[in-house]
């Protein structure tokens, strides 16, 4: 009974890691990749969701946009991207942001 509760916790622990890494350990190169293959289209100067780069945001935005709003993103677009694969983009988008040492307008 005790090991199956320090089981649980130990499980409850890994996800809230999971979490709260947010930007840690994705692939900001193949995250740029991904940014221009399925957010640009949206995300251009002109166009849908308006212009939006890794410099529209500071390190700690681009975290809490992740953390709390992405669920209100509209269109199916975060749900058809991999959670590998979003893990890149967010640490392409945080490696860049506006405060970071190297911030990168073009996405
Ligand atoms: C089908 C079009 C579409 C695609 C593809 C798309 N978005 Fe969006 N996105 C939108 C729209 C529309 C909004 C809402 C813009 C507004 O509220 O003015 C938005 C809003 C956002 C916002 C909030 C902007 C803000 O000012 O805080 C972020 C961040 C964002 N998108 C990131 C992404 C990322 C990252 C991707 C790629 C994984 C992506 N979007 C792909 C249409 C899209």
């Amino acid at each position: 009974m005790k090991l199956r509760m320090i089981g649980l916790l130990g499980l409850a622990l890994t996800a809230g890691a999971t979490l709260a890494l947010g930007a840690e350990g994705g692939n900001a190169r193949k995250g740029k990749y991904l940014y221009k293959n399925s957010c640009k289209e949206c995300h251009s100067e002109g166009s849908e969701g308006g212009e939006l780069t890794p410099m529209s945001k500071t390190m700690k935005q681009w975290d809490r946009y992740f953390e709390k709003k992405a669920d209100e993103h509209p269109g199916e677009t975060f749900g058809e991207i991999s959670e590998k694969d979003m893990k890149d983009i967010i640490q392409f988008l945080y490696d860049h942001a506006k405060d970071s040492p190297s911030p990168e307008t073009c996405g």
